[in-house]
């Protein structure tokens, strides 16, 4: 099996970022700790980070014949990219969505999640532990549907 993990626009600068919201670990350190996550639940994780819209939509839809599952932090896209929805809604790929951060406690446009209701769940605000969290579920839903 394998699990497809998305990040979106902003997320290549974790590590300097506004580290007093994001923290201080990189995009390659969470990589990393979901690659070796993924070896202990026996199943493969590809990752991409895109800063582009298009290009995320692009591998979400070659994820339909590569991947059985989908992790994916869409950035700011989360607050109003329908085309990101589609995109997940076409694949039919359980998806989950992570934010690093608490957005309810944040500015009101990032209250609102447009890809959220095509999501299996969504985590946020548990940091950097959200995406291995999600992977976990991905997995779990996976040996559930197929066993
Ligand atoms: C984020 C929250 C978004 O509002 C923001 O635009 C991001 C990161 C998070 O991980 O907390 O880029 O998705």
């Amino acid at each position: 099996k394998t699990v497809l993990v998305l990040n979106g626009p902003n997320l290549n600068t974790l590590g300097w970022r506004e580290k007093n919201v994001y923290g201080t670990m990189s995009l390659a350190e969470i990589e990393r700790n979901l690659t070796a996550l993924a070896e202990r639940l026996g199943v493969e994780v590809r990752c991409f980070q895109s800063n582009h819209e298009g290009a995320l939509i692009d591998e979400i839809h070659r994820a339909r014949e590569t991947a059985d599952g989908i992790v994916m932090n869409p950035g700011a896209f989360t607050h109003y990219s329908y085309a990101i929805r589609d995109a997940i809604a076409a694949v039919e790929l359980p998806a989950i969505e992570v934010h690093l951060s608490n957005v309810y406690k944040r500015e009101p446009f990032r209250h609102v999640s447009v890809t959220a209701p095509v999501m299996l769940g969504v985590i946020a605000g548990l940091g950097p532990i959200g995406y291995e969290l999600a992977l976990k579920a991905i997995v779990a839903q996976l040996d559930n549907v197929k066993g």
